[in-house]
């Protein structure tokens, strides 16, 4: 297993529409398992392959509590949404230290794939269904600030480049 270097917001790769996976295979297992690697060392509860530069649909997460119930999703379609809207505060492992609500479907019934390339359904609430949009968003190119104002995302892409230049400077 490895960590993977996670893109950070506004670098351009993350909004790669990523392809659905064609086989369920030794390749895709060991992507499955870096990507929770690198989820659990950075302290998330989701990960899309995107975030590592990796343009497939494949994403993991766990909202459990203590932090021992990976889930994996491969291929994952949305199948039913809940009329109901939710607001929750986000944040992404692309957009360290930034945190703000987004407003999403309080419930979400999902279809993929496990692991094992085994389909299966689920019945999401709470934090996995925000969880769940905010990660099948990043596969199509999406990141959870597009949804905040024109001025917010303006200053989050700002705070964004300094924190690198200074990362890249050694401070
Ligand atoms: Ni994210």
């Amino acid at each position: 297993m490895a960590l993977l270097p996670i893109l950070r917001y506004p670098d351009p790769r993350l909004h790669t529409v990523a392809r659905p996976v064609a086989a369920v295979d030794e390749r895709v297992r060991r992507l499955v398992a870096d990507l929770l690697e690198t989820m659990y060392a950075a302290d998330g509860v989701g990960l899309a392959a995107t975030q590592v530069d990796v343009h497939e649909r494949v994403i993991v997460m766990d909202t459990s509590e203590p932090r021992d119930r990976p889930l994996v999703l491969i291929n994952p379609e949305i199948v039913a949404r809940s009329a109901e809207m939710a607001v929750n505060e986000e944040g992404c492992l692309s957009v360290p230290q930034i945190y703000d609500r987004v407003e999403r479907h309080a419930r979400v019934t999902v279809r993929a794939l496990d692991r094992e390339g085994r389909p299966f359904e689920l019945e999401a609430e709470g934090l996995t269904a925000v969880c769940v949009q905010h990660e099948m968003d990043h596969l199509l190119g999406k990141v959870f600030v597009e949804y905040l104002s024109h001025l917010k995302r303006d200053r989050i892409r700002t705070k964004m480049l300094k924190k690198t230049r200074d990362e890249q400077r050694g401070r």
